[in-house]
């Protein structure tokens, strides 16, 4: 799947996220090896620690349905420039997808592309 597509199921699956204390939507989309893709959007709660960046809800559903090997990720949110991925969601990126893309994109139509290992140089794995 093309970037510009994959970024445009996590545009749309911003507009799901639930984020009142923020304002800050995000949306992810998560390409599978197998082609499928999963989007996810962040999720916060009142408690504030209790909150899921979007990036880790596209990848936990994926792999609560038995997906364990993604290509390439996009990310899109209501900010202005670019979203990078939180260092949570780069290390939980990592078990999946350690030689994936990291496709980002903004609201002029702007895209980005880095490999994840870019991202997280020198990367914790057991
Ligand atoms: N957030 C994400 O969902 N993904 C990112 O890459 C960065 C931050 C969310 C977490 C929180 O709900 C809001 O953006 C503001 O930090």
């Amino acid at each position: 799947m093309e970037n510009i597509e994959l970024l445009k199921l996590a545009e749309k699956a911003a507009q799901n996220a639930y984020a009142p204390y923020s304002g800050f939507k995000v949306g992810a989309a998560v390409l599978c090896r197998d082609g499928s893709v999963y989007t996810g959007c962040n999720i916060e709660n009142a408690s504030y620690g209790a909150s899921n960046c979007a990036e880790r809800t596209a990848v936990f559903k994926a792999v609560s349905e038995g997906k364990k090997e993604f290509l390439k990720i996009a990310i899109m949110s209501s900010g202005r420039g670019f979203t990078f991925p939180c260092g949570i969601c780069r290390q939980v990126l990592w078990e999946f997808m350690p030689q994936g893309d990291v496709v980002l994109g903004d609201v002029n139509g702007r895209i980005k592309v880095f490999k994840l290992k870019e991202l997280l140089p020198e990367a914790f794995s057991l």
